[in-house]
């Protein structure tokens, strides 16, 4: 068996907070702990498929600084789009492009390879690496926190600071003019950030995918807030819940591609109807993902960067490191690229909303 010598890291995905300090760990533990070189693979995939391939070799002096561990985003860069197996080009055909990765990767002369990316990079990267016979590690990171296999990905933890924060900044403006404020917030089709945010934010209303709703249920609860004394409130709904018909609201963006968002307006109308209060909308989008990591991400990644090393180092390949019951752990693959991982509306945190008199959604419906 060959001896492990140059491994590569990258970053897949949407970006978040705590990507650094990912490839920062690794590189400090693969090179001081076992002496391997690292290389920074540029823009996720891409980076190995392009022609000349697009990397820079890692060194423990690079990070020795600080500022690495404190920045936002990924200083390999990272795409979100781009299907390896069905990949777009230029005259609108989609092509398997996978064999350049593969390719990409042993004329790097990579022994392994440490894959920090959400769900759906997850997936694609297993296939890619099945593939080639590459052996993966990964470490998983995604606001939406929606990675099957641990309690928390890196990115997580900041994006329902910023939230949180949010609706504190909310709650005074909307207190001055006694309005129903609207907060959107990301997630796609989990209520991960929607509900932990909500609930440490103090909203009213909490609206995610997992749970229906009805505006009348809504409605409801804003009156009762009224009725209390209280003149304004707080709404939080993640971006990926559907209209009480089914219907799902999205942006188009040049170039062919959507994104979900535009709930709230929707949701700030029908309200404004049913209750005669005063509505605004906030979509908070991309601030979320971006800023210096928190505390808690900074740990995650760190802790998880140096596992993925010894991992490696165990040829310990196609298993995910995790967050489990206050400790890293590893799971197989298997048991991650399943599909998104959603809250359970019949979990802790749902109860404790509940248990507060937040409405979110119909009891007997989840
Ligand atoms: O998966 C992370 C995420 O931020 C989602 O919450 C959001 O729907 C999506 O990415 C936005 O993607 P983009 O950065 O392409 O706009």
């Amino acid at each position: 068996m060959a001896e492990i010598r140059r491994i590569g890291v990258l970053t897949s995905g949407g970006d978040c907070a705590g990507l650094n300090a990912v490839i920062r760990a690794v590189t400090h533990r693969a090179r001081r702990a076992y002496g391997w070189k690292v290389f920074g693979i540029l823009d996720g995939t891409m980076g190995l498929m392009d022609r000349p391939l697009r990397y820079r070799e890692l060194d423990s002096e690079m990070f020795s600084g600080f500022d690495i561990l404190r920045a936002g985003g990924t200083v390999l860069g990272t795409v979100n789009k781009g299907d390896p197996f069905a990949f777009p080009m230029a005259d609108g055909s989609k092509t398997d492009r996978s064999l350049d990765f593969v390719d990409g990767f042993h004329s790097l002369e990579l022994d392994a390879l440490v894959v920090v990316g959400g769900d759906g990079s997850m997936r694609i990267l297993k296939k890619l690496c099945d593939k080639g016979s590459i052996g993966m590690v990964g470490v998983p990171k995604t606001i939406d926190n929606d990675v099957h296999g641990t309690e928390y990905a890196v990115g997580f933890s900041t994006a329902t600071n910023v939230v949180t924060e949010a609706l504190d900044r909310l709650q005074a403006t909307a207190a001055s003019h006694h309005r129903v404020m609207i907060l959107e917030v990301m997630g796609r089709d989990a209520g991960h950030i929607a509900v932990s945010a909500g609930i440490a934010g103090g909203a009213d209303v909490i609206l995610i995918p997992e749970i229906p709703y009805t505006l009348e249920g809504v409605a409801k609860r804003i009156r009762e807030v009224q009725q209390e004394g209280r003149s304004h409130a707080l709404i939080v709904v993640a971006e990926g819940v559907l209209t009480p018909e089914g219907e799902r609201a999205t942006v188009a963006y040049a170039g062919g591609q959507t994104r979900y968002g535009g709930i709230s307006q929707y949701l700030s109308d029908r309200i404004a109807q049913d209750t005669g209060t005063e509505t605004r909308v906030t979509i908070l989008g991309h601030v979320q993902r971006g800023g210096i990591p928190s505390m808690r991400d900074r740990l995650l990644a760190s802790a998880f960067g140096v596992h993925a090393v010894d991992l490696v180092a165990a040829r310990k390949f196609g298993r995910m490191v995790a967050w489990q019951d206050r400790g890293v752990v590893d799971v197989p693959m298997e048991e991650v690229c399943i599909g998104p991982r959603s809250l359970d509306p019949n979990g802790t945190l749902v109860h404790a909303a509940r248990g507060l008199g937040i409405y979110v959604g119909e009891v007997n419906a989840a």
